[in-house]
């Protein structure tokens, strides 16, 4: 039998992430994890794989759209599904095979197989029970289910079959237009598929700045996606490798349906905790599924801490990895922190959309008073050259102070453009802050410089 200081459950951003800061810091530290490779659902089956795919896709949406316009003529190349794949999963393989050797570095033991806790102190794998002086669950998330929809993971898939699916269907409906429907949407759409969305609410991206919405949705549809909004979707029956879904729209409470040879469900995902034993521990849960945690991350039972997808905040990977590092720091008696209002979010379509901080509606909810400083891409440059002049940065702030509140940016580049903002907030910085650097012409940042001038006396080039 032997003994930790600290046990993780799951290998995921969360997990492996604690695990190796435990290791760091002196904790003599243990992973378990169920799956045949490390890395989670973000590298096995989730940001990974589906990034690859995104990649892949992009290059292929520019030849179609952009390169004559570029003087670079030719014949548009042919896509080789299976090679794409084999690309897709060497990605994996590759940052999979980089956490084994991190665990390696940092003298992680990897205990193989699905773990339960039978009480605090020990986790049991297989027929070993392990004694940890503190246990970390982050056992992740997994696909929600629909009622009435019944996935195969061939005709009716969630995310991971939509992956690996075995070939380029003619036409895919996606219900649910948040992050997956989209990300997943748009890679089909690039190779050929007709998608169509089909979205409960009246607006794609709940939660998102609604400006940024409409721009996206505005632009996905330029690309050839279709959105059924406000619709129910009350059922999918797949007969002979077709689907048809039906749907209810919300207004006048009319039936269509739609058929297609897949349908993606992606409705949203839930924690994963099953087979963990939590129940008969005692350990509290949230009435969504999620593990209770106070904000040093401990459950209700001494000795054992949750971070990631299985407790409550946005599911992204980034959070989990935050979470996984203060919570290695907690235990090891120092000071780690999560600033949960400074967590950014990226949807990897092209152009890209991210976002940190307050939306302009949550700002008027809160009765706040705050400016906006906008800066289309237009007037950038380096957009216009790569044909992604359509965006706009958006940047927020306090109406007296000029502090940042939030900034949402849809734009060539968005996903690292917001780490500016993101910085500037930690810093508690103003829109003037960011408006007096000198930022290198040309680049796509200037735009950013420019929404911060914006704030103030005026962009230049707007
Ligand atoms: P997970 O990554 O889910 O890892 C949990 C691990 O625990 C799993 O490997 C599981 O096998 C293991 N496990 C569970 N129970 C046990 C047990 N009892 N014993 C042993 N092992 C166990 N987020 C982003 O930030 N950016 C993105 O671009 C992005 N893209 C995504 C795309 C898709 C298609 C999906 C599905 C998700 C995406 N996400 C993205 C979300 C991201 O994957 C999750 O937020 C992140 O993986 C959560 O990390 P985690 O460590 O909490 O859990
Ligand atoms: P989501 O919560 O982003 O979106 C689900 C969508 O489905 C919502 O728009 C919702 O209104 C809609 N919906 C729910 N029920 C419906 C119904 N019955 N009919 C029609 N529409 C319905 O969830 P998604 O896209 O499944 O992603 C899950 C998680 O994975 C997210 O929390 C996200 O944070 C994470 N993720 C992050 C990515 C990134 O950071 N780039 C990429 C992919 C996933």
């Amino acid at each position: 039998m032997a003994e930790f200081d600290v046990i993780v459950v799951g290998a995921g951003p969360g997990g492996y992430v604690a695990a190796i800061r435990a290791a760091q810091l002196g904790l003599k530290t243990a992973v378990v994890e169920g799956r045949e490779t490390l890395g989670g659902t973000c590298l096995n089956v989730g940001c990974i794989p589906s990034k690859a795919l995104l990649n892949a896709t992009h290059q292929l949406h520019e030849v179609h759209e952009n390169f004559e316009k570029m003087g670079l003529i030719g014949g548009a190349p042919k896509v080789d599904w299976a090679k794409m794949q084999d690309y897709k999963q060497d990605v994996v393989n590759g940052n999979t095979k980089g956490i084994e050797f991190l665990f390696k570095k940092n003298k992680i033991t990897w205990l193989k197989g699905w773990g339960s806790i039978p009480a605090a102190g020990q986790v049991k794998v297989g027929e070993d029970i392990h004694l940890a002086k503190n246990i970390i669950i982050a056992s992740g998330s997994e696909p929600s289910a629909l009622p009435g929809i019944t996935v195969d993971e061939e005709t009716v898939v969630t995310s991971t079959g939509a992956l690996s699916l075995k070939k380029i269907p003619k036409s895919l409906v996606v219900i649910g237009a948040g992050v997956i429907g989209l990300e997943l949407g748009s890679a089909y759409s690039r190779l050929g598929t007709e998608v169509t969305v089909v979205e409960f609410l009246d607006a794609i991206t709940p939660g998102m700045d609604g400006e940024v919405a409409k721009s996206l949705q505005k632009i996905l549809t330029k690309q050839g996606l279709k959105f059924v909004l406000g619709a129910a979707v009350q059922g999918v029956e797949a007969k002979k490798g077709k689907a048809t879904v039906t749907y209810k729209l919300r207004k006048d409470d009319s039936e269509a349906k739609i058929e297609a040879e897949t349908v993606l469900v992606a409705t949203g995902r839930r924690p994963y905790t099953a087979g963990l034993g939590l129940e008969a521990l005692g350990v509290e849960m949230l009435p969504r599924g999620q593990i209770k945690t106070d904000d040093h991350f401990r459950t209700t039972v001494p000795g054992i801490y949750a971070i990631g997808d299985a407790i409550v905040g946005p599911m992204l990977a980034h959070k989990a990895e935050d979470e996984g590092m203060a919570v290695a720091e907690i235990i090891a008696g120092k000071h780690g922190h999560v600033n949960y209002g400074v967590i950014p979010g990226v949807i990897y379509t092209t152009p890209e959309v991210s976002s940190v901080g307050k939306t302009e509606e949550q700002l008027k909810e809160e009765g706040r008073a705050y400016k906006i400083g906008k800066f289309p891409f237009m007037g950038n440059a380096r957009a216009k050259a790569v044909f992604q002049a359509e965006g706009f940065v958006k940047i927020l702030a306090d109406k007296e102070t000029d502090r940042i509140l939030g900034a949402h940016i849809i734009g060539p580049g968005a996903g690292d453009l917001i780490h500016e903002i993101c910085v500037g907030m930690e810093f508690g910085a103003a829109a003037q802050d960011i408006a007096l650097t000198c930022h290198a012409h040309p680049t796509y940042s200037e735009a950013v410089r420019e929404a911060a001038l914006a704030c103030g006396d005026g962009a230049i080039h707007a």
